[in-house]
């Protein structure tokens, strides 16, 4: 069962294992409606808007031997409740790596250039003309970037930053540029968000960590919403206590907090981070492998333990 349209190649790949059934609704599923359309299934292949529980797995029945995530992040997955039940599961990392990178860093370069800005005066049909003062925004050369999670996607950031001539600092727990994140927020001329949600991450970015950053510092997050407390990043770009921000996720998702809407030192783009037809593709296949994988019996290529 998959819970909504994924690439004719993974379809293909599942039609190998099984019947294949792909939820015909162009949304998310409700969470009754989600339960009805697993019911029976023997593998599961979900994504980030559902939510993949222990409810889940009853509602599917005792068939249920894989649930696979086609995202690396897997908040919205109970990994210890569906583990309890003896079944698998999966995620897709590695194969986003770069083109998360690249919209982060197409972010970073959209929020210090106002990219936005420029765009909507253009749109809008606002007389304008060349001048030294018009549309400042900031230059990225030998500035620092602070990199929260320094995992695959944090290091591929790092890689484009410094072939644009910016110094690297990262939460790391080791190796050039790891410095306590206190320091990092206090350093950076840019933030960029990359750690997974955890309990531990929620709120990460809240009114203290905004406060800690410079004035003149942008913040970007390509991770997941809720690492941003979005009302107090509302309340510290009204009070000028950082320049500005680029947003791919939402706390909320698909809800955006209504205050950055009308903002213009706020970029923001509906979780795009994995968006290229390459990219989706390859996750789709790679989750459609782990299942593949699981239902003949072998080990999964990408699992997610408890
Ligand atoms: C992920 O994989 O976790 C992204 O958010 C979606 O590609």
């Amino acid at each position: 069962m998959v819970t909504r349209w994924i690439p004719d190649d993974a379809v293909k790949l599942l039609a190998e294992a099984g019947d294949v059934v792909v939820s015909p609704a162009d949304r998310p599923l409700a969470p009754d409606e989600l339960h009805e359309f697993v019911s029976g299934a023997s593998a599961v292949v979900g994504m980030l808007h559902d939510r993949l529980d222990g409810a889940l797995a009853d509602a599917a029945g005792p068939g249920l031997k894989v649930v696979a995530n086609v995202a690396v992040g897997y908040d919205n997955v109970d990994v210890p409740a569906l583990a309890a039940r003896g079944i698998v599961v999966t995620n897709t990392p590695g194969v986003l790596t770069d083109a998360t990178a690249d919209l982060a860093f197409g972010l970073l370069l959209a929020v210090t250039r106002r990219l936005g800005e420029g765009e909507r005066l253009l749109r809008s049909r606002t007389p304008w003309s060349f001048h030294l003062g018009f549309l400042l925004g900031s230059g990225l050369q030998g500035k620092t970037l602070g990199i929260v999670g320094y995992g695959q996607i944090g290091r591929a950031v790092a890689k484009r930053a410094e072939a644009f001539g910016m110094e690297i600092v990262h939460s790391g727990r080791s190796g050039r540029g790891s410095v306590s994140f206190e320091e990092l927020l206090a350093r950076s001329d840019v933030v960029s968000l990359h750690c997974p949600l955890t309990p531990e991450t929620r709120h990460l970015i809240d009114a203290a960590a905004l406060r800690a950053m410079k004035p003149s510092a942008y913040l970007v997050n390509t991770t997941r919403g809720p690492v941003v407390d979005e009302a107090a990043l509302a309340d510290a770009l009204e009070a000028g206590e950082i320049a500005g921000a680029a947003l791919d996720v939402f706390e909320k998702e698909p809800e955006v907090e209504p205050r950055l809407l009308g903002r213009d030192d706020v970029v923001l783009s509906p979780h795009l981070g994995s968006a290229t037809i390459e990219t989706r593709t390859g996750m789709a296949v790679l989750a459609a492998r782990n299942v593949v994988e699981v239902l003949g019996g072998r080990a999964p290529l990408t699992e997610v333990k408890p």
